[in-house]
Parts: C-alpha cells; sequence; structure tokens
C-alpha cells in the first residue's frame, strides 16, 4: 500500500493537498492532525467521496515522542505500507511586533513548523533512502522568503524550512528522493479568515487570495514522478506578489 501523509491534513491548504493526493496520485492518505477530530474525519469523509481512501492520525508535531508513537504504532500495524511522500504542512502564526513579541510565541511558532518538519521527516528519511523512493514537500510562505512586518518569527521558521529544503535535498538526491518547498501568498483559510482581505487584494497583481485546491495541485504534481528533476526548489505561489 503506498501512502503519502499530510501534517495538518484536517483543515486549509492541508485538507486540500488530502484530497488531490489520494484522488490524483492514488494514494492512501495519512491525514495527521492535533487537536480537531471533527475536522480531521470531514477530511476523510471527502477523501472517501471523492473514491480515494485514507486514515486520520492525530499527533503533534512539536512532541517528538508522540510524532514517534503515533508512526510508529501505525507502521506496525500496516507493515505492507510504505510511504512515499511527506508533506509537511502544520503550521501556525502568532503575529506581533518583535518589540512586543512574546518568548512563547517566539518558540511555538518555531515548534510547529521547524520543530515539526525536523520530528516527522526524521522519522521517514532513512525508510524512504533504503526505498531508493521519496516526496518531501514542505508549505512554507512568501513571509519566510522576503521577511514580513508583524511575523518576525512565522518569517525566520519558514526561513528555516527553506534552508533544511535545500541542504536535505542536497544529502538524498542520488537516492530518488526529492526535497522541495511551496511558499504560499495570502491563500483563503482559516489562518486568514479575519485578515481584511478587501484591503490586501491591493497588494497582489492577481487582485485576489489564492484558493487552497491551487496551492494542492502544484504539491499534487511535486508529489508525482513527473517532477523527478526538481529538487532543493522553493516555488512562490503568491499571484504575483513577490518573485
Ligand atoms: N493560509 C495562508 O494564507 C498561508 C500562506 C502561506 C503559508 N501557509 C502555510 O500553509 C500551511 C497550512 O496553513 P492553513 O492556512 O491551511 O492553516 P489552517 O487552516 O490554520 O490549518 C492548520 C492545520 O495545521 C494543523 N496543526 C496546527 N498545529 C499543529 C501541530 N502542532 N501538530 C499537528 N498539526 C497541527 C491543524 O490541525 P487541527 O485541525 O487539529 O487544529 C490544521 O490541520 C501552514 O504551514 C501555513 O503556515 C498558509
Amino acid at each position: 500500500m503506498k501512502c503519502a501523509l499530510v501534517t495538518g491534513g484536517s483543515r486549509g491548504i492541508g485538507r486540500a493537498i488530502c484530497q488531490k493526493l489520494a484522488v490524483d496520485l492514488g494514494y492512501f492518505v495519512l491525514i495527521n492532525y492535533q487537536g480537531n477530530e471533527a475536522a480531521a474525519l470531514e477530511a476523510l469523509r471527502l477523501v472517501e467521496e471523492e473514491g480515494g481512501s485514507g486514515a486520520v492520525l492525530k499527533f503533534d508535531v512539536t512532541d517528538e515522542e508522540a510524532v514517534n508513537t503515533a508512526l510508529s504504532n501505525w507502521v506496525e500495524k500496516h507493515p505492507d505500507a510504505i510511504v512515499e511522500v511527506v508533506v509537511n504542512n502544520a503550521g501556525i502564526a502568532k503575529d506581533g511586533l518583535f518589540m512586543w513579541m512574546k518568548k512563547e510565541d517566539w518558540q511555538n511558532v518555531l515548534d510547529v513548523s521547524l520543530n515539526g518538519f525536523f520530528h516527522v521527516t526524521n522519522f521517514f528519511i532513512q525508510k524512504m533512502l533504503r526505498n531508493r523512493y521519496g516526496r518531501i514537500i514542505n508549505v512554507v510562505s512568501v513571509s519566510g522568503v522576503k521577511g514580513t512586518a508583524g511575523q518576525v518569527n512565522y518569517s525566520a521558521a519558514k526561513a528555516g524550512v527553506i534552508g533544511a529544503t535545500k541542504a536535505l535535498a542536497q544529502e538524498v538526491a542520488k537516492r530518488n528522493v526529492t526535497v522541495n518547498a511551496v511558499a504560499p501568498g495570502f491563500i483563503q483559510t482559516d489562518m486568514t479568515a479575519e485578515m481584511d482581505e478587501q484591503e490586501l487584494v491591493k497588494l497582489i497583481p492577481a487582485n485576489r487570495f489564492g484558493k487552497v485546491e491551487e496551492v494542492a495541485d502544484l504539491i499534487s504534481f511535486l508529489a508525482s514522478k513527473k517532477s523527478s528533476y526538481i529538487t532543493g526548489e522553493i516555488i512562490n505561489i503568491n499571484g504575483g506578489i513577490y518573485s
């Protein structure tokens, strides 16, 4: 059974990724979530409604022991499963000016994006190398590429993942494991729901926020065999906001 794991697959961009990987590429999708079980089950229902298959898997990507326990248990129960695709999508933002930033807001944002990348990817990397095939895709942000005022923590976390993407890609390319990142601009999800969309679209050449399906389509391509010669890349998807 060929599988794809999507962290933060319960809502937003992650949910759309689960649907595309299941339907377009035929993967059994492991839909990771942290706390919102109803949303994770709804993501699974949507995958199944479209003819795909998968399972929900609860763990907090910041907790190394929880990641290792949940994934080891799952792997043990499914000895025929090969996880070919890992999408590190879980991420949070705690915005505010740096001069007033609390240590916990710095720490929590780095923990989810950067340490979460480490915990999940580190669990799978040897298996992918042994299997001589793998796709690792990290969801970063335009903020990690250019830096965004009011998001020093988030920009640092995503820039850290960008560095890791480029470095790891070079370590594993010989074994047909590719490592890429996708850097969205403003996408309509819970994360951007409170933003003043009318004002912000003025900054976007395409004159609108992006849709989760648009990001998921790009990730589906990177997760496919068609992207074999692309590695260590950071691909912007932002309606022209920055390139
Ligand atoms: N939306 C945008 O405009 C935008 C732009 C650039 C980059 N991004 C990036 O895209 C990714 C997805 O964003 P989104 O807008 O889809 O977010 P979202 O709608 O807020 O969903 C966040 C997802 O991450 C999960 N999650 C959060 N903390 C977690 C943890 N510690 N362990 C495991 N899962 C965790 C949530 O699970 P629960 O449902 O259990 O809470 C949920 O599935 C993030 O990395 C974000 O930084 C988003």
